[in-house]
């Protein structure tokens, strides 16, 4: 589909991972994402959110569109337990242009569904908030165990949240030198790992960070 796929530092300016994403030093949203601090301005990335903020900064735009996405690893203060890493994986996204709306994010979003998980499965969007885009939406995916008919894994809604996304935020196109009134676009953030837990029945997302080989082994296609 075009995108360009680019990788960023984990260990992370502060400017870069909030500053630019609209989150200001006093902004209450930083509490969202617990962040692990090397010093005062250096921490490991809390989301691949600030690849935005770098591709933004760099991107010519007589040179035509940005289409970009950026897998990686990103860090949080949590305490691990079966649902949470202080590690995990992201894969962002980023499209801008002139004349990008809600709809081509929804398209994009069916489209990735649609290879990522099949033809029968279908997304739903739900008003959310996140600082870098206004407005916001979380992205919940049909239930692989009970394909929408609601079940214990979908705690009966027939829906499982997978990521993130909105379109982006005036003031993050500025602050990266991009005129908001003539460009705009959408972002979005995924959870792979939720994603392989959800597809290959993994009920503890510790299992990933282990390196118990008996584990691995079974995603080893050398060994399968
Ligand atoms: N960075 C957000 C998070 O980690 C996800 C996101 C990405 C939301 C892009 C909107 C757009 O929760």
């Amino acid at each position: 589909m075009g995108y360009e796929v680019l990788t960023g530092p984990e260990v992370e300016e502060e400017k870069y991972n909030f500053e630019m994403m609209n989150l200001p030093k006093d902004h209450p949203a930083r509490d969202m994402q617990d962040t692990f601090y090397l010093t005062n301005d250096i921490l490991m990335r809390t989301q691949t959110s600030p690849m935005q903020a770098r591709t933004l900064e760099k991107h010519d735009f007589s040179q035509g569109p940005l289409k970009m996405i950026s897998p990686g690893i990103v860090y949080r203060r949590d305490t691990d337990d079966p649902t949470h890493s202080h590690q995990f994986h992201q894969v962002e996204g980023l499209v801008i242009d002139e004349h990008i709306t809600m709809a081509d994010l929804k398209g994009t979003l069916i489209t990735m569904t649609h290879e990522i998980f099949g033809d029968k499965f279908d997304i739903r969007l739900r008003p959310s908030y996140f600082p870098f885009t206004e407005p916001s939406v979380e992205v919940d995916v049909t239930c692989f165990n009970c394909m929408g008919k609601g079940c214990d894994v979908c705690k009966h809604t027939g829906w499982i949240e997978v990521l993130g996304a909105g379109m982006v935020h005036p003031n993050v196109l500025k602050m990266a030198g991009v005129d908001p009134d003539v460009y705009g676009g959408f972002a979005f953030g995924l959870g792979p790992d939720r994603f392989a837990m959800l597809q290959y029945g993994v009920t503890d997302i510790r299992d990933f960070y282990l390196n118990d080989v008996r584990f691995l082994n079974q995603f080893d296609k050398r060994s399968n």
